[in-house]
């Protein structure tokens, strides 16, 4: 018997996910202990978990009990934190969850998603997974979303689903507040995918509840340092959170991640002033890379930065940086070749960064 003919043929024809190199195994490959490679190629946070996380980890006496499916607590402390009632929140293994549920929940084979590339690999991937059909309506050159022809690909296409991050990933630009608005007023949802808002310091999680259409998606990845842990929210309206309610898989949080959050949201002056650092170093990294004759900056919200290398492209320089132990992201994607995105490090890691590409570009 062929097994593989069992298999949904369109699943058997999905492009896999590109999946990161685990960092020891980085580590093993170029001969590097892990506390020397600097990791700047997955917008995570240098500066890692507030230490009350650590500690709440280890004092927590019930990790043999499952976790809360209702995730109650979490969600109390969260509404506090967002300002948005427990009754709008639902918590994901990760943002990226709440993606593949709100996929889940509205789009049947054959159905079309909106996005606007460059953007955030998850949409495009989830589409897939459900077999729905992914209408991309692209950028302009500085990465802004052209909003009336969002609008008529919604309509021309019957799109259930818009998902627009703001700040975007990879550029790091914001998606203007009237922009919501406007796209508010088509039928369809649209998901403003905030992953990065704690950084811009704009947001639209007030609008949810106030339009029915709106769903906001945040996670404490980026800001709190929990990107390992998997713990990410969405700000749902009523009527759409109840049907969610019903496809989460019970346990999806697992107690770990739980615990966590929580600690961090006792610690959110600590987080935020970690932020703030981050915010003052992404100014200054790019200073420095507008000074940088042989590149482009792109002016970012977020806790990265795109550059594009002005002749040269993006694999080259990724590969001569990762000899020095200097992990950044390039891309294969149409227009963005000559590419690359940089995290925010710490201070001395961005020097190293700097210096590192300055020299490259200069040889
Ligand atoms: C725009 C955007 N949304 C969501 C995520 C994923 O967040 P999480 O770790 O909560 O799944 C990322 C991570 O890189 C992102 O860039």
């Amino acid at each position: 018997m062929e097994i593989e003919a069992l298999i949904r043929p369109d699943l058997a024809a999905l492009e896999p996910y590109t999946p990161i190199v685990p960092f020891e195994a980085l580590s093993a490959r170029l001969g590097l202990p892990v506390e020397r490679i600097i990791k700047l190629d997955a917008n995570e946070n240098p500066y890692g978990p507030a230490p009350g996380v650590r500690e709440a980890l280890a004092r927590y006496p019930f990790y043999a009990i499952y976790p809360d499916p209702d995730q109650t607590e979490l969600r109390a402390a969260i509404s506090g934190y967002i300002g948005q009632p427990t009754e709008r929140i639902i918590c994901g293994n990760g943002s990226d969850e709440i993606i593949d549920l709100l996929m889940r929940l509205f789009v049947a084979p054959g159905e079309a998603v909106v996005e606007a590339p460059p953007t955030f690999g998850m949409y495009s991937f989830n589409t897939g997974v459900v077999g729905g059909r992914l209408v991309q309506v692209p950028r302009d050159e500085a990465f802004g979303v052209d909003v009336e022809a969002i609008a008529a690909a919604v309509e021309a296409s019957r799109a259930k689903l818009i998902f627009l991050p703001s700040p975007n990933n990879p550029d790091g630009s914001l998606l203007p507040r009237a922009a919501v608005e406007r796209l508010l007023e088509l039928p369809a949802v649209l998901v403003v995918d905030e992953a990065y808002a704690e950084f811009s310091g704009q947001s639209v999680a007030d609008l949810v509840g106030q339009a029915p259409n709106l769903v906001v998606l945040r996670t404490f990845s980026k800001w709190a340092g929990l990107a390992g842990l998997r713990i990410g929210y969405g700000l749902v309206p009523e009527p759409i959170i109840r049907h969610l309610w019903k496809i989460k898989p019970p346990y999806n949080i697992n107690m770990a991640a739980h615990v966590a959050a929580l600690a961090s949201l006792a610690a959110v002056d600590e987080l935020l002033a970690n932020v703030r650092r981050i915010i003052a170093e992404r100014e200054r990294v790019f200073a420095a890379l507008a000074a940088m004759p042989q590149v482009r900056v792109y002016p970012s919200a977020a806790n990265f930065l795109l550059v594009r290398l002005r002749n040269g492209d993006g694999r080259a320089v990724k590969q001569a940086l990762e000899q020095r132990g200097i992990l950044i992201r390039h891309y294969n994607k149409p227009g963005l070749q000559d590419c690359i995105r940089i995290s925010i490090g710490t201070p001395t890691h961005n020097d190293a960064l700097l210096e590192a590409l300055s020299d490259l570009l200069q040889n």
